[in-house]
C-alpha cells in the first residue's frame, strides 16, 4: 500500500483545515474495527459505539472494557484519538457517567441524539429527545458541569424526529449548554437512512451557530465530500457506512484533496483482511470472529464487485481460515 502520510491524522497540506472523522456505528465500529481503520489512516478521530445509560451511572471499569483505547490516552494503537459516546435521557446519570468515562481515560465526550432504534427511543434516549429541546439542554449542561474544563463535549443529532420544526431550537439548546462541536446527520428520525441526506439543512446551521459543525450523511468519497462542503460551507466531515465499504476512503480523500490520485490494490485489501482476522481472534472466539468477517464482506461488496459476485460463497465459509482462503482464491 502506498504510504502518503507520515503521521496519522495530519493534513500534509497545512492550509487545508478539513477534518474527517470515523462515525460511531453500534455493532460494527468496535475497537477492533476502529483499530483496523486507524491502521490504514487518513482520519482525524474516531467515535466509539454508543454506550447506553439507563438505570445507573456507567462505572469507569465498563468504559475501560468498551473503549479500551481510554487506557492509552484515548488513542488507537496507530495514534488516532477516540471519542467516547454516551446515549441516555437521565441528565444526572449522564453527567455522572461522563465523569466516570473521564476517570477511565476518556479525553472527549460525545452524546448521541440521533439513534432511531425503537429499543433505544422506547427508553427515552437517542433521537426521541429531539422533540424536547429543554431535555437536550438539561442533559448537555449537566454533563458539561460534571466534566473537567479541558475535556471537550460534543453532540450528534439528526435534523429532527418526525420533521425539522425544532431543528433551530435543538441547536440553540445544545449551544447554550456549553457544547463546542455539533455533528449533524442530515436526516430526520422518520427519514431513517433514505437518501439523500439533506446537506442544505446542515448549511443552515453552519451559518447560524458558533459551534463547530461536522457534516454527516452519504459522504463516501472525495467527490461527495467536496459537494457536501460546497453546500454546507463546513470544513468538518464524518463518514460512517462509507468507511466500512471502503476502509481506504480516508486516505483516498486526503490524497485527492492534495491533488494526488490514489488507488489501492487488492493485495492491500487482503492484507487488511488478514490483519482484521488476527485482531478479532485476540478478542472474540472463532464463531464471533467469523460472524464479524462475514458482516464486513457484506459492506465491502458495495465497493468491491469481486466480493459482491462471490458473497454467497464467502458467507458459506465455516471457519475464518476457509473464508480467508476463499478470498485469496477470488482475488
Ligand atoms: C449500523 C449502524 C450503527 C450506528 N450506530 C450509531 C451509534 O452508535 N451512534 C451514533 O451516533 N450513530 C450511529 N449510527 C449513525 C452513523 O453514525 C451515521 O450518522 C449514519 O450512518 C450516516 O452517516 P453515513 O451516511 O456516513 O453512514 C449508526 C449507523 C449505522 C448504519
Amino acid at each position: 500500500m502506498t504510504q502518503l502520510f507520515t503521521t496519522p491524522s495530519s493534513n500534509s497540506n497545512p492550509i487545508d483545515k478539513t477534518t474527517i472523522a470515523v462515525a460511531p456505528m453500534e455493532g460494527v465500529m468496535d475497537h477492533t474495527m476502529r483499530n483496523l481503520l486507524s491502521e490504514v489512516g487518513g482520519m482525524d478521530y474516531l467515535v466509539s459505539e454508543f454506550i447506553r445509560v439507563t438505570q445507573y451511572a456507567i462505572p469507569a471499569h465498563t468504559f475501560k472494557r468498551l473503549v479500551p483505547e481510554n487506557a492509552h490516552q484515548a488513542k488507537t494503537k496507530h495514534n488516532h484519538p477516540v471519542h467516547t459516546q454516551l446515549l441516555g435521557s437521565n441528565a444526572e446519570l449522564m453527567g455522572e457517567s461522563a465523569f466516570n468515562a473521564v476517570q477511565s481515560g476518556a479525553t472527549h465526550i460525545d452524546v448521541n441524539f440521533g439513534c432511531p432504534a425503537k429499543r433505544v427511543n422506547g427508553h427515552g434516549g437517542g433521537s426521541v429527545l429531539l422533540q424536547t429541546p429543554d431535555a437536550l439542554y438539561d442533559i448537555m449542561s449537566n454533563i458539561r458541569k460534571q466534566l473537567p474544563e479541558n475535556i471537550p463535549l460534543s453532540a450528534k443529532i439528526r435534523l429532527g424526529y418526525e420533521n425539522e420544526e425544532l431543528l433551530l431550537d435543538n441547536v440553540a439548546a445544545i449551544e447554550s449548554a456549553g457544547v463546542g462541536t455539533l455533528t449533524i446527520h442530515g436526516r430526520t428520525k422518520k427519514d431513517g437512512y433514505k437518501p439523500p441526506a439533506r446537506w442544505e439543512k446542515i448549511g443552515l446551521i453552519q451559518d447560524r451557530t458558533k459551534m463547530t459543525v461536522v457534516a454527516n450523511g452519504d459522504i463516501t468519497n472525495a467527490d461527495s465530500l467536496l459537494r457536501c462542503k460546497a453546500i454546507t460551507g463546513c470544513q468538518h466531515f464524518m463518514i460512517g457506512r462509507g468507511s466500512l465499504n471502503n476502509p481506504f476512503v480516508f486516505k483516498q480523500i486526503r490524497a485527492q484533496l492534495n491533488g494526488v490520485e490514489q488507488t489501492t490494490t487488492n493485495d492491500a485489501l487482503l492484507n487488511l483482511f488478514n490483519s482484521y482476522c488476527k485482531q478479532l481472534k485476540e478478542h472474540y472466539d472463532e464463531v464471533a470472529s467469523l460472524g464479524r468477517l462475514k458482516q464486513w464482506c457484506g459492506h465491502l461488496r458495495f465497493e468491491y464487485p469481486t466480493i459482491k459476485e462471490h458473497l454467497q460463497t464467502l458467507r458459506r465459509s465455516s471457519s475464518t481460515n476457509e473464508l480467508i482462503e476463499r478470498l485469496n482464491e477470488i482475488f
